[in-house]
């Protein structure tokens, strides 16, 4: 089951969806793997997707059969390995999430594996969906951002308002540990999450909640890990087989949500992501993920930090050399391949 939140946000999708003229077709790109399954079948509840489109180099097509009998509106199409063009065409939004997140790796680890993968991604939807809306679950989300949007840069189809780094998990898991350590309801513990997608470089603004601003020495110390590291605890309980799947599809399908209905005109839809962002250009950092407001362009407007508690600044200094380092590696990379 979605969580009430999210059902009620889908019926409100519904509602709306009924005035929303345009058909919008979604594209999967890893839609056969451990998020690209569950993910594919939360989109195919979504009343705002007319069209899915699940590509992977490996089992699309059985997915997406299996998808496709769902009692939903939305029609579903499965591509094998060598029809990533005929996946990707004319798509409004393009999800990329591949590629093996192996045990023991880290994020960054993730660099060398997924990298080009991305990168090749990237170019086909340059050609064939110019205009698609680029949402990137593939980690190293701080390097893979940099990478994609260089990719369009050289292919001349470059608007910064449409690439998003997907960091919905780390607001879904703070929502979660803040209710769980002050005993409320994840509704009432909405946390922005600024900065990156990796160990210091998520930085949660609990300080900026009623909820948040509760929690002190070391269950604050605590909760901060734990925001910071959840992703740890996953690939631990695992036993190393893989990496979030099931909440990071929720999360996936969640931003998604959100785009779509920003795209389709309704006011007010603001969430973080990791965007082009003017916010530390003084500081080098060309991509930062705040609060963002979505509209029919996709980014809208980007709203500035708000006020900060000390230990948020601490962990803001923390974050900024390290996301930095993470940008410049993904702009290398495409520089020189
Ligand atoms: P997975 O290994 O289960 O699935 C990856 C899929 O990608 C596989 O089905 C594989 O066949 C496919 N693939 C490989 N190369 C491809 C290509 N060239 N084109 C299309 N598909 C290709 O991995 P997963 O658990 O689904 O994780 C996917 C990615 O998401 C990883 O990079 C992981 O680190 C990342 N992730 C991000 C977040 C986040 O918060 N942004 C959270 C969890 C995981
Ligand atoms: C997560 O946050 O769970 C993912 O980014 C996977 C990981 O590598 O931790």
């Amino acid at each position: 089951m979605l969580a009430r939140s999210a059902l009620r946000t889908l019926s409100q999708s519904r509602q709306f969806s009924s005035s929303a003229s345009r058909q919008t077709k979604v594209a999967v790109l890893g839609a056969g793997g451990g998020i690209g399954q569950p993910l594919s079948l939360l989109l195919k509840l979504n009343p705002l997707v007319s069209e899915l489109s699940l590509y992977d180099i490996r089992g699309a097509p059985g997915v997406a059969a299996d998808v496709s009998h769902i009692d939903s509106a939305s029609e579903v199409y499965g591509y094998p390995a060598d029809q990533l063009d005929k996946a990707s065409r004319a798509s409004r939004l393009s999800l990329s999430l591949p590629v093996c997140p192996a045990s023991p790796m880290t994020r960054d680890d993730l660099f060398n594996t997924n990298a080009s993968i991305v990168r090749d991604l990237a170019a086909a939807v340059a050609r064939v969906a110019p205009e698609a809306h680029l949402l990137i679950i593939s980690n190293p989300v701080n390097s893979t951002v940099p990478i994609v949007s260089e990719v369009l840069k050289k292919a001349g189809v470059y608007d910064a308002r449409r690439v998003f780094g997907v960091t919905t998990l780390d607001v879904v898991r703070s929502a979660r540990f803040l209710g769980s350590v002050t005993s409320s309801n994840p509704d009432d513990c909405k946390v922005t999450v600024v900065g990156g997608h990796s160990g210091p470089t998520i930085v949660p603004l609990l300080s900026q909640t009623t909820n948040g601003k509760a929690v002190k020495g070391e269950a604050y110390e605590k909760l901060v890990h734990r925001i910071q590291f959840g992703g740890d605890e996953v690939v631990k309980a695992k036993d190393g087989a893989g990496s979030a799947t099931l909440s990071m599809a929720y999360a996936g399908a969640k931003f998604t949500n959100d785009l779509l209905r920003g795209l389709n005109g309704e006011k007010g839809v603001v969430v973080p992501t990791f965007v082009k962002s003017p916010l530390f250009e003084d500081k080098g950092i060309e991509y930062f993920s705040s609060s963002v407001e979505l509209g029919p362009n996709g980014v809208e407007k980007i709203h500035p930090l708000g006020s900060l508690s000390a230990e948020e600044e601490k962990l803001l200094e923390a974050c900024l050399p390290e996301l930095k380092k993470n940008i410049e590696k993904g702009k290398a990379f495409v520089s020189q391949s």
